[in-house]
């Protein structure tokens, strides 16, 4: 249900001068997808009345980005944006939406579009204290070792009372070594709001107007102000250059493990291992070293991946099995089937059930029907291999003549002898065998034997005579 007295403004009109800025700072990616989208995430979550971006640096590309995704994903959310002429702070970005806030009424909750790893139940505990604590401001903090380029909470020494946030540009080298710093992320009194932003001033180091200015201006005037130290201190990470995207990206990976090891997944080496926000594995699955699962990837329950392993925009069956080194991107692997170590299985690749490819196979735009195997060095691309059929070591389908791709079609329980050659356009029948060597250029009737190596010839004592020579 929307609450109706909870609006959300979230600061994003910054260009992002530490990154470039050629793309707008709250649009760069991390593995979630925009930096902005991740912070809308997680304050829509709270269903709140209203929430208004507040966009200035490529406004259109910011408000488009937004728009999208209030489109697809949260069609209920009353989206707004207010424009930012020119950056001069988080103070006078939050003072541009004041006019689309003047017919709200309640708490307002402030955020910064580029910290995107904030959780929606770290948001509500702020609000929870804000409420039990009657305070007029509110303010998100975290205890860092080394609080980098975070503003600084500054109590008190006395009774270690909040009395200001200080940019870390502006401190003293004593101020620097606070470890309790400013999240960005606060709740202030719709009341109370619009007339601490008009106060603003740009004293400090950057000539900006600081939105965190108000806070130490409520102190002084005996407004409650209330702080709350988050437990989890990697949520208030932002990003203000690239490494900071390195370091927020680690997070996501953690989470996203953390979520696949909570449904039954057993991660082998956490360090090591990537798996795509989009991705779904089945409980049981064992996942090895080194393994990275990129987008759009479906894998069963009790899949073994032994690691080593790349998968992408891939279906896997229940109780696969993928040794070791594997590159497996658009294919479906179905139930039981075994592949690898060092497969390659490119796209169009279908495996129906109980299929094996073995060591060195790869394959492209082929469908092994169930229970067929490949079980060394091969390549099989166009073609449509039947159910049970042996592809010995070494078989080749030569599906292009230089010019066009050509299909190799092989029925039922055929048997093709190791290096095998076979000319595409090709049909080999049902139960047919090859023998070994051979190359294959015209169609093979249905349980046939074809061969076309030479035939052998053997010359008694030829070599023991060489060797007296
Ligand atoms: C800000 C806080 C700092 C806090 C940190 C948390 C201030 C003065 N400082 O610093 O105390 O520890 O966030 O991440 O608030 N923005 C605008 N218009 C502007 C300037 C910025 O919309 O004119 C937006 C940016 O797009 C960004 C957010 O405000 O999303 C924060 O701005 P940024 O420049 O990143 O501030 P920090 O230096 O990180
Ligand atoms: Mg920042």
């Amino acid at each position: 249900m929307i609450n109706r007295h909870l609006a959300v403004l979230i600061l994003a009109a910054g260009k992002g001068t530490r990154m470039g800025g050629a793309t707008p700072k709250v649009l760069h990616e991390s593995l979630e997808g925009p930096l902005l989208l991740s912070v809308l995430k997680s304050s829509s979550a709270l269903s709140p009345e209203r929430i208004v971006v507040i966009t200035g640096f490529q406004a259109k590309e910011v408000e488009d980005a937004a728009q999208q995704w209030h489109e697809e994903s949260a069609p209920d959310t009353c989206l707004r944006f207010a424009f930012q002429k020119e950056q001069k702070g988080t103070g006078d970005a939050a003072r541009s939406a004041l006019k689309d806030l003047n017919d709200f009424s309640g708490e307002i909750l402030i955020l910064c579009g580029d910290a995107p790893l904030i959780t929606s139940e770290s948001l509500d505990s702020l609000l929870s204290t804000h409420r039990k604590e009657n305070a007029t401001v509110s303010v998100l903090t975290a205890l860092l070792p080394n609080g980098g380029s975070y503003g600084r909470i500054v109590r008190s020494e006395s009774n270690g009372e909040f009395i200001a946030i200080r940019e870390a540009r502006d401190c003293t080298p004593l101020e620097l070594r606070i470890q309790e710093v400013n999240s960005g992320v606060y709740v202030v009194d719709s009341a109370y709001l619009p007339g601490a932003l008009q106060q603003l001033e740009s004293s400090n180091s950057q000539g900006e107007f600081y939105l965190t200015d108000i806070i130490e201006k409520a102190v002084q005037e005996g407004q409650r102000v209330s702080t709350a130290l988050t437990s989890s201190p990697e949520e208030i990470q932002g990003v203000n250059t690239f490494a900071d995207l390195v370091s927020v990206n680690r997070v996501i990976e953690r989470r996203i493990l953390q979520q696949h090891l909570q449904g039954g997944v057993t991660i082998l080496s956490p360090e090591t291992t990537s798996i795509h926000r989009s991705a779904t594995i089945g409980a049981g699955t064992i996942i090895g070293p080194s393994t990275r699962i990129g987008d759009g990837v479906r894998i069963g329950k009790n899949v073994t991946i032994e690691g080593l392993s790349y998968i992408q925009h891939s279906e896997i069956g229940d109780e696969a099995e993928l040794r070791w080194g594997i590159r497996i991107e658009g294919a479906t692997v179905g139930r039981k089937c075994l592949v690898g170590p060092f497969a390659h299985l490119r796209p169009e690749t279908i495996l129906e059930d109980e299929v094996k490819i073995g060591n060195f196979v790869e394959t492209k735009k082929a469908t092994l029907h169930e229970g067929a195997k490949a079980s060394h060095l091969s390549y099989l691309g166009d073609c449509d291999i039947g159910p049970q059929v042996n592809i010995g070591a070494g078989t080749i389908t030569c599906n292009y003549d230089g010019y066009k791709k050509s299909k190799t079609t092989i029925g039922k329980g055929a048997f093709i002898g190791s290096n095998t050659s076979l000319v595409a356009p090709v049909t080999v029948g049902d139960g047919a065998t090859i023998g070994a060597g051979s190359t294959i250029t015209k169609n093979v009737e249905k349980d046939s034997l074809s061969l076309t190596r030479a035939e052998q010839r053997e010359i008694p004592g030829w070599s023991k005579k060489k060797r007296k020579t």
